[in-house]
Parts: C-alpha cells; structure tokens; sequence
C-alpha cells in the first residue's frame, strides 16, 4: 500500500485555507526568491512610500536612532527579523560601525536566497561585522535568539512586516517577543501609519501591476511546487482598504467557475465565479494603538521616529 500522503509545511497550509470558507492563503509565502524579488521591484515603486520614510528616517536620525538602541557601554546583539535585501538596516549598521560601537548581528529571514544575498553584500560592504544568518519564518526564528541570551538584545522588526498579522498573530508574535526580552531589552518596529486612503491604494493597488503580479506568483507557486494547475488568465487581483480597522486587504477573484487541482494534495478545489481568495493583510497604524500594543506586552514606548509627512514610525520600546 502507498503511505499517506507526508505533507509539506506549505502542502498542509495550502489544503488547510483552500478548504476553509471563505477561501485563504498564507501570507508568507509569498517569499519564494521569485516572490522576494518581486517585492525588491515592488520596493522601488515610487508609489510604495514605505521604504522611502524608513530609508528617510534611518538616513536623517541614524545617530539619535543607535544611542538610543545601544545599551551604554556593553556589547549587544541586533537581531532582525525578516530582513529581506536589508538595504535600510545596512545605514544603521554602517554607523555603528562608524562609531566603533561592539555589536553583532543576527538576521532571519523566510527566504534563503535573501539571506545568503544579504551575507554576501555584508561581508564585502560592512567586512569585520560579526554577522549570522537563520532561514525561518518569525515565530520559529524566537527559538534562535534565546541561545543569544548572554548579551543585551535590540530586536529590529522593520518595514510593517507587523501589518501582515491578524490581532492573533500580533497577539502571539509580540507575547513570544516579551518573553524573550529581559529587562532593559528593546524592540524597534516599523509601522505604517493611517493617512490618505488614496496614498495608500496608490501603493497597493499600483499602475505598474507589480502587486498583481506578486499575488499571482503565488499561484505559480503552487503550481510549481505542489503541482497546482491554477490558470491565472482566469484570476484578477483586488485590492481594498478598510480606514476604520486599517486594513490593506488583498485578494485574488475568481473570474469564472472553475475547479483547481493540486497534484501534491491529491485534491481539487471548486470556484464559484467571483469567488475569492484572501491573500494579504497590510494593517495601517495610529499611535494610540501602538501605545496599548506596547503596554500590553510589558513595554513600553521610549521613543517614535517618524518621517517628515508622518506617514511612517519606527517605535523603540523596552522591556520593562
Ligand atoms: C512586506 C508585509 C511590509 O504589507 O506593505 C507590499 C508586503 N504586499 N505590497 C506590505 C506587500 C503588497 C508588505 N510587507
């Protein structure tokens, strides 16, 4: 007799939301390398004005941003979490090395082609930087970072990575932080905040149809790897955003009725026309919110970066 089916992380996830109602897929896999590299193209859109306020705010604060996440005098560690190209954390560590400041530098990231990417560009442009890379998604990149345990901790978490997290998973994600902090440690993480709402359908419903094409490669995902015969003529992208709850959502709309089989699964799944998949969250920010998130978790806010439209923070909390 064949043996049961062993499934993949990504098989199990997949069976899991395309068989719930409504429909869903995980956002974090949208980080293959091709879906990683994707969002590099999709970082440089003009009209994705998230990187450019945290490149803004770490280029124009760099020097009150590392005082402020250094502990005095000590060695510590930077960790990061889902550092992708790590192009705005290489300003922050270009100047603490500047300053001879004694650190070392873990980073994790769900993709193993952007870290030994960034490893290398580390090793030619930052050389006698103490750095260590782990491939992982975030909750299971906590386990790493006790064994780092010995030295003070800043914990980076950057470029509204949080956004994608129901409450749950921002419950769970910041409840793991806090009990991997002691006392004094702190945490910096990036948030979008609440503005327009054109600005912000600007940037996820953009005119390139870069955010298309990074939604439909997670079709040729599973097609690729869980033998899928998604046709993607047959899906469009929609993107909506909610200005009372904050949320960017994005999802894939079936154009007619069709059935989908997944090879690796065994399985088919049914569309209805205009059935849809949620794909992703991208939740905007107010400072009242991030004020309770912090306290809630036994931190508290030492300090808000903000860019000069205000449109961006990287919060700096500690662990009390
Ligand atoms: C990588 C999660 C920060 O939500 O803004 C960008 C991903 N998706 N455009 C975001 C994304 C569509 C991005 N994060």
């Amino acid at each position: 007799m064949e043996p049961k089916l062993l499934l993949s992380q990504l098989a199990a996830d997949t069976l899991t939301g395309l068989s719930a109602t409504p429909k869903y897929l995980l956002s974090k896999y949208f980080y293959d390398d091709r879906g990683s590299r994707i969002f590099q193209d999709i970082m440089n859109m003009p009209e994705y004005y998230l990187t450019d306020c945290e490149l803004e705010i770490f280029s124009s604060q760099k020097e009150t941003i590392i005082q402020a996440i250094r502990p005095p005098n000590k060695m510590f560690n930077l960790v990061e979490l889902g550092s992708g190209d790590g192009l705005k954390t290489k300003i922050l560590l270009q100047h603490l090395m500047d300053k001879s400041i004694h650190f070392q530098y873990t980073t994790i990231d769900i993709s193993a082609k952007a870290n030994r990417e960034l490893v290398k560009k580390i090793q030619t442009e930052l050389p006698g930087l103490n750095v260590a890379a782990k491939t992982g998604d975030f909750f299971h990149a906590m386990n790493y970072l006790n064994g780092a345990d010995i030295l003070p901790k800043t914990t980076l978490f950057l470029g509204s990575n949080i956004g994608n997290f129901s409450d749950q998973e921002t419950e769970l994600f910041l409840n793991q932080i806090s009990a991997f902090s002691k006392k004094g440690d702190k945490v910096l993480i990036g948030f979008d905040l609440k503005k327009s709402p054109h600005v912000i359908m600007r940037a996820y419903n953009d005119p390139h149809g870069l955010t298309r094409r990074f939604n439909l490669n997670y079709l040729e995902r599973l097609n690729r790897e869980l033998h899928a015969d998604f046709d993607l003529k047959h899906f469009e992208q929609h993107t909506a955003y909610n200005p009372i709850s904050g949320e960017v959502k994005s999802f894939l709309v079936s154009t007619i009725d069709q059935t989908v089989n997944v090879g690796a699964l065994e399985k088919s799944f049914h569309f209805y026309r205009w059935e849809s998949i949620f794909m992703e969250r991208s939740r905007k920010y107010d400072f009242q919110t991030i004020k309770a998130l912090a306290a809630n978790h036994r931190f508290k806010v030492i300090r808000n970066f903000t860019d000069h439209r205000n449109y961006f923070v990287d919060s700096l909390w500690t662990k009390i």
